[in-house]
């Protein structure tokens, strides 16, 4: 195992475990770079649908990939993503991209285009990079791996309140099914599916607050430090 020059955070973990809460406010406090790569597998699957293509479109997306650029800008509460220079940081979390993104996610040219992307933002900065495969793929020698969970019904309770929050009209029980749905796709595809690597520590957030996650994570980072 080589120890990567820049110091490498990954967070792994199911839909709405709380991983970008937790690893956003972890970077700021830190000073690290907050890489998330859901949002660019969320990226993808928005550029797949402003270009007219069907999200079973494995090769029409794929012949895509070049074209798309992703960025990130820092802001708050959370970063701007932006999509060919476009900011999309809100139309990338429509129940539809969030309904359709598992699906985008588990083309095998998909992955490998934006792994490389992900790996190209470690080369400068410390990150802490959150998603489903980073611990066991994307950042395999990272000094630190978090693998985040909590129940699939606080997990619903959290995405009501924000669909609330939204001005939404959320319903619990289609929440709990599609949280259900997201997790056994993105845990039994072919391609990186969402595991724990061998070496992450498992962190359960349920009944948990934000900030005694955020304590409990700090810690183990000045562990490995
Ligand atoms: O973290 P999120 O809910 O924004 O992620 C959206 C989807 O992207 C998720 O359902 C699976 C996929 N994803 C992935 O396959 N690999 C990652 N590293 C991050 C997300």
């Amino acid at each position: 195992m080589t120890q990567p020059a820049h110091f490498q955070v990954a967070i792994d973990g199911p839909a709405s475990a709380g991983k970008s809460t937790i690893a956003k406010i972890l970077a700021t406090d830190l000073k690290y770079v907050y890489v998330d790569t859901g949002a660019m597998y969320r990226a993808i699957t928005l550029a797949a649908k402003q270009a007219g293509l069907a999200y079973e479109d494995e090769a029409g997306i794929v012949a895509l990939l070049p074209k798309i650029e992703i960025a990130f800008l820092p802001g708050e509460p959370v970063q701007h993503v932006l999509l060919n220079g476009q900011e999309v940081t809100e139309e990338i979390r429509s129940t539809e991209i969030t309904n359709n993104v598992s699906l985008v996610s588990s083309y095998q040219a998909v992955r490998a285009d934006l792994v490389d992307r992900q790996r190209a933002l470690t080369d400068q900065q410390p990150v802490i990079m959150d998603g489903r495969d980073i611990g066991t793929t994307v950042l395999p020698d990272a000094q630190v791996k978090i693998f985040l969970i909590a129940s699939v019904d606080e997990r619903a309770e959290r995405r009501f309140k924000e669909n609330q929050a939204k001005g939404m009209n959320p319903d619990l029980e289609t929440l709990k099914k599609e949280i259900e749905e997201r997790d056994y796709k993105d845990s039994h595809r072919a391609i990186s599916p969402l595991t724990k690597a061998e070496d992450a520590l498992t962190v359960d957030t349920t009944g948990q607050s934000i900030g005694q996650v955020v304590a409990t994570i700090k810690q183990i980072i000045k562990d490995h430090q």
